[in-house]
């Protein structure tokens, strides 16, 4: 018989102590060290487990160059935004990490996936609905396959019993969090439990190649729940944004072994599912009959891909002794910064203001080329006159309140060409190497705030 070890573990970053802790030494967070039981495995418990599969490879060393890349094609996945976040499709025996708030649709996502890939045998491992509640979720995207097996299974040895028997070419396990195995013996979504999941699950990954996808809750801050570890112990993690209260979603790489991070999809949620959404420049941006002051559109890029985006602003006297400042989609700190810049490089007097900010679309943006437009918009508002409809901006506002140059201007100025913009302000930093007389748009460039203003209301 096994015997029965306690260990304590901090939930938050899964470092473990021999004794109980008030605050982790490790990620220094408070309270957040809890008992959990571990029952030690004997070695010999786990090997049996994939020796039924055929697939299954063993390892010696091998000389790089002798190494072939032509057994792994990609699997290719339906769907451009997925194929581009992942780096060109599924990697076979790639584990893949896919995390997101509750109700974003990670499950939808997910079973659209499996319900699209009609060409290969897929099981969908769910601990957390019933096999008729995937059923009507399946009927709701209205695609039909036979190759999809469903699971309501927690136990991992039960789950690999049952891959064994079905040979699936993909697994998908919604959701970590639910996993049990019994070589713990602590409850499902602890530390232990989610991290000897997720490793069973990697062993299975590589040793038979098959790639598997794992959904994985997040906190309130926006980590995936669980230890830190299971972000390095994965090759890809991705994560699904948005509003819930908005229909558009981003589905983002955090971590990619095969592709780049800096890719990124959009997704609509409709009455039918997830739908890509190809040309996001036209939906983010609201068409008005006259212009409205508060408002301007800023070219961004969000990766790889050139966006254009509406930003708008709020300014209005402060109603109480403390004025307020709200973003959404863009960093408080960052909004701080660009106020103060604006007060004391360019004499606006917005210390005594509220002000409020928003990215339209509900979506978030890092792009620091944003903040020449959000500023823009937040002095347009201030004097309360409109910019004019088809001027753009680009370009990172700097303490000194000059205009910096950002990357990837060329893209940034096809895209507002192509959507019908008459005008682009850059900074005059810029412009090197850019033939600006090879563009039907105006390109007007600025070095410093002030001139900014100039160029816009004359
Ligand atoms: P779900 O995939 O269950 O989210 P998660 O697995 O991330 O918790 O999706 C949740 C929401 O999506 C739910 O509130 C309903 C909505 N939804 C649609 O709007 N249209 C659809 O076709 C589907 C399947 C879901
Ligand atoms: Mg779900």
């Amino acid at each position: 018989m096994s015997k029965t070890k306690k260990t304590f573990f901090c939930q938050n970053c899964g470092a473990q102590s021999d004794k109980w802790l008030g605050k982790c030494n490790s990620c220094n967070e408070w309270n957040t060290i809890v008992e959990e039981v571990v029952h030690k495995e004997t070695k010999n418990d786990r090997l049996q487990l994939f020796t039924a599969n055929k697939n299954a490879k063993s390892n010696a060393p091998i000389l790089l160059q002798d190494v072939g890349l032509q057994d792994y094609p990609r699997i290719a996945v339906p769907g451009k935004e997925l194929t581009r976040v992942l780096g060109g499709g599924i990697v076979p025996g790639s584990l893949v990490l896919f995390g997101g708030e509750p109700g974003i649709g990670k499950s939808t996502l997910m079973l659209q996936l499996a319900l699209r890939l009609k060409n290969l045998k897929i099981l969908y491992v769910s601990g957390e609905e019933s096999e008729q509640q995937i059923k009507m979720r399946a009927e709701r995207i209205g695609v039909t396959t036979d190759n999809c097996y469903i699971l309501q299974e927690t136990n991992t040895q039960n789950i690999f019993q049952h891959i064994v028997q079905v040979e699936p070419q993909l697994v998908i396990i919604d959701s970590i969090q639910t996993l049990h195995t019994a070589y713990v013996e602590s409850s499902p979504g602890s530390v232990s439990q989610v991290r000897e999941c997720a490793a069973e699950l990697l062993r299975f990954a590589k040793e038979t190649n098959t790639p598997v996808f794992m959904i994985g809750h997040i906190t309130k801050d926006g980590n995936i729940a669980g230890p830190k570890v299971l972000e390095h112990m994965v090759d890809t993690v991705l994560q699904f944004e948005g509003d819930r209260n908005h229909i558009y979603r981003l589905l983002r790489a955090t971590k990619n072994r095969f592709g780049s991070t800096n890719e990124m999809g959009i997704y609509e949620m409709n009455g039918d599912g997830l739908r890509e959404v190809t040309n996001p420049s036209e939906i983010l941006i609201t068409n008005r009959d006259s212009p409205t002051s508060g408002v301007a559109i800023s070219a961004t890029m969000e990766g790889n891909r050139p966006m254009l985006i509406e930003t708008q602003a709020l300014v209005s006297s402060a109603a109480y002794g403390t004025p307020q400042r709200s973003s959404t989609g863009f960093d408080l700190r960052r909004l701080g910064m660009l106020l103060a810049v604006l007060e004391k490089r360019c004499g606006f007097k917005l210390g005594i203001k509220d002000v409020f900010i928003n990215i339209a679309g509900g979506i978030s943006v890092q792009d620091p080329g944003i903040d020449l437009a959000l500023v823009c918009a937040i002095l347009s508002s201030n004097e309360d006159m409109p910019i004019p409809q088809d001027v753009c901006f680009a370009g990172e506002v700097g303490l000194t309140g000059e205009i910096r140059p950002v990357n990837r201007l060329e893209q940034r100025i096809s895209e507002a060409e192509k959507l019908g913009f008459k005008k682009i302000i850059v900074s005059s930093y810029n412009l090197k190497g850019i033939n600006v007389n090879s563009y039907k748009i105006k390109i007007l460039s600025a070095g410093k705030m002030e001139d900014v203003f100039e160029l816009i209301f004359g």
